[in-house]
């Protein structure tokens, strides 16, 4: 397995690889590997010959007052993961190799500064996760287009705990024409329901257990739609006071057509989204879910 910290290297490899006629899958990450991220990786690897991951804490999608500084990196731990399971080559830039001269240091998180051109895609990225955390696709879709444009993968691979962040990514890939398959994987969890996620690990062993809730109330509010429940916004609001009474202070918990639209009382195929504090943590998680006819 290839360790490359430059974009000149990673191309000369990926040249070769295109030359030899051999496919591309692309895993992108930040890092703090865990067992979601290796399903994701694994999948990747079914589908070409050449397994390409990525390593690397992108500022340009953290806000003010976000976490970017205290991010775990975890580099040495995360190869070692990644070469068990076989991948190819791990690209782990440094921020000034990603930017040049945009980020003092990685201390200037969430500023564009002199990086100029970004990808935006309106709509979709001003709801839920964007609605709390301006800017944070904007972020993700350009630091992803970027990866794009240096791995040139076949397909890329990623997580559905990150339900909205693959929509705007599959919505810019197929408007900006990138010929990059997206294939997406669904939530590994722990054994009490937690949704893997580096940010668990700011979790106390108390506050883990406390944490199944998230997904228990997103469980009982599915439960209630299978049964028949349309009216939407009491359910929003029950599930709420249910997050409340196990501790999290929610952001919000919504429920939604699967392209993120407000459902109707025609609505079939939904998705349950939910972000909430647990002390100083922000957790999100989801669940998708096909009514009957
Ligand atoms: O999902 C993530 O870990 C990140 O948002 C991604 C896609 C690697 C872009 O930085």
């Amino acid at each position: 397995m290839q360790v490359i910290h430059t974009i000149k290297q990673l191309r000369e490899v990926i040249l070769a690889c295109k030359e030899a006629g051999k496919k591309i899958a692309f895993v992108p990450t930040m890092g703090n590997l865990h067992a979601g991220h290796l399903q994701l990786v694994s999948l990747a690897q079914t589908k070409a010959e050449i397994m390409v991951c990525s390593i690397f804490v992108n500022p340009l999608q953290f806000g003010d007052g976000e976490d970017f500084d205290k991010y775990p990196k975890t580099l040495k731990d995360d190869t070692r993961q990644l070469q068990l399971l076989g991948c190819d080559i791990v690209f782990a830039p440094s921020v000034d190799e990603m930017y040049p001269g945009s980020f003092n240091a990685g201390s200037d998180a969430g500023k564009a500064g002199v990086m100029q051109s970004q990808i935006v895609v309106p709509g979709i990225s001003d709801i839920l996760e964007g609605a709390s955390r301006p800017g944070h696709f904007t972020g993700v879709a350009t630091v992803v287009g970027k990866l794009f444009n240096m791995v040139q993968p076949d397909l890329a691979v990623f997580g559905e705990k990150d339900y909205q962040q693959l929509l705007v990514i599959k919505r810019f890939v197929n408007e900006l024409c990138f010929p990059v398959e997206i294939l997406s994987h669904p939530i590994v969890r722990e054994e009490n329901g937690l949704a893997m996620s580096s940010r668990n690990g700011y979790l106390n062993t108390e506050q883990k257990q406390q944490a199944a809730a998230l997904y228990q109330t997103l469980q009982s509010v599915a439960q209630k739609l299978q049964s028949g429940s349309q009216d939407y916004p009491q359910l929003e609001q029950e599930a709420v006071k249910q997050l409340q009474q196990a501790g999290f202070k929610p952001d919000y918990i919504q429920i939604r057509n699967t392209d993120l639209s407000q459902p109707t009382s025609d609505s079939k195929q939904l998705v349950i989204l939910a972000a909430a504090w647990l002390g100083n943590t922000r957790l999100i998680d989801n669940i998708q879910l096909s009514l009957q006819s």
